[in-house]
């Protein structure tokens, strides 16, 4: 693959997609104000490759593919897509964009990982082109979760959003695109809806931590893994699926079970939060705690992969016997 892609802010998900683009054969470069970045990088991929390995990479894949720049400017240059995942604040991300607005060639995609700001916002001192900026939001760890939601500001060109759902479907992602930008994208709209839901209910003293958590990997995190929450209730009314589901329990849901205000972060709540985190973690590090958890991403990975496969190859066969 002939793409060159620049990773700006070198973190969590930097490092991530860095992890994830050097997997699938593409040259990376990464720059990142902190020096310690290179070391968490080397921490980050090695810790991913064997889960990497097993979902498989591409032809070329190297951890090599990922070179350190000491300017942001040397980065940027030449790159078909600038992926900047800097600190989630407006202002610096908006200064940075700027910057590299200007580093960068005209036809380079910038994307931002950003959870939440609006591409209006962030593009507000891209004075270049600001038509090639765009949203790419990914899941952590980047290097196993496929979904980037790709979301166009007003300004943004539909080449850019073509050019930029290549590269990354190129690349093995799945891309969700939304030609409008709205607040908190999709995903993450949804997972603040349940958080909101959980804080609250930490706050009231009517659940813990770990209760909480357990709630989901027990229950609905299982069906989540395999259908959105939209079909799994499609499932449960039954035979008459949605519609009864809808009529059955809509009248309930004007109840007032969702508590759309947001909890008061007090101390209180945080170290409620904090400290049933650390008990449930009961030991474990949050180093351990990732490998245990890419452990168990790459095997629910792999048997949906075999599932759809499965599926697949039922259909030619149920096709070939008509
Ligand atoms: N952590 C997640 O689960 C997650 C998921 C999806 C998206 N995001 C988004 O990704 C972005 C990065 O989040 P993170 O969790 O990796 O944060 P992080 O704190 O782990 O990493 C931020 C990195 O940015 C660097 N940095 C600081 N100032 C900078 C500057 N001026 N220019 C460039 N880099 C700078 C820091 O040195 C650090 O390495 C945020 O916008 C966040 O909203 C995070």
């Amino acid at each position: 693959m002939s793409e060159s892609i620049a990773c700006i802010g070198m973190g969590v998900i930097g490092c991530g997609w860095a992890s994830h683009f050097s997997g699938q054969g593409i040259e990376v470069h990464a720059w990142d104000p902190d020096s310690k970045s290179e070391d968490l990088f080397k921490r980050t991929i090695e810790q991913a490759w064997p889960s990497m390995e097993k979902l498989g990479l591409a032809k070329g894949a190297s951890p090599d593919l990922v070179v350190f720049h000491k300017k942001i400017e040397e980065a940027v240059e030449n790159c078909s897509l600038v992926q900047e995942s800097s600190p989630e604040r407006l202002e610096l991300k908006q200064e940075l964009l700027s910057t590299i607005d200007k580093a960068c060639t005209t036809d380079c995609v910038i994307a931002s990982s950003t959870s939440g700001y609006l591409v209006s916002d962030l593009a507000l001192h891209c004075s270049v082109a600001p038509e090639r900026v765009v949203v790419g939001h990914p899941f952590n760890p980047v290097y196993l979760l496929p979904l980037v939601e790709l979301v166009a500001g007003p300004q943004t060109s539909v080449s850019t959003m073509d050019r930029a759902e290549g590269i990354y479907s190129n690349s093995g992602k799945t891309v969700l695109r939304l030609e409008k930008e709205i607040d908190g994208f999709i995903a993450d709209r949804l997972q603040e809806a349940m958080w909101r839901e959980a804080l609250h209910m930490v706050a009231n003293g009517e659940a813990t931590v770990e209760q909480l958590d357990l709630s989901i990997t027990a229950g609905p995190g299982l069906r989540w893994a395999l259908m959105g929450p939209m079909l799994t209730f499609h499932l449960a009314g039954g035979e008459g699926g949605m519609a009864h589901m809808l009529d059955h329990f809509g009248p309930s849901l004007q109840s007032p079970w969702t508590r759309l205000e947001a909890p008061e972060l007090t101390e209180h709540l945080r170290n409620a939060v904090v400290d049933g985190c650390s008990e449930e973690a009961a030991g474990r590090s949050v180093a351990d705690l990732v490998i245990e958890r890419d452990k168990g991403l790459t095997a629910i990975i792999q048997t949906i992969k075999n599932l759809n496969i499965e599926t697949s190859e039922k259909d030619t066969n149920d096709e070939g016997s008509d």
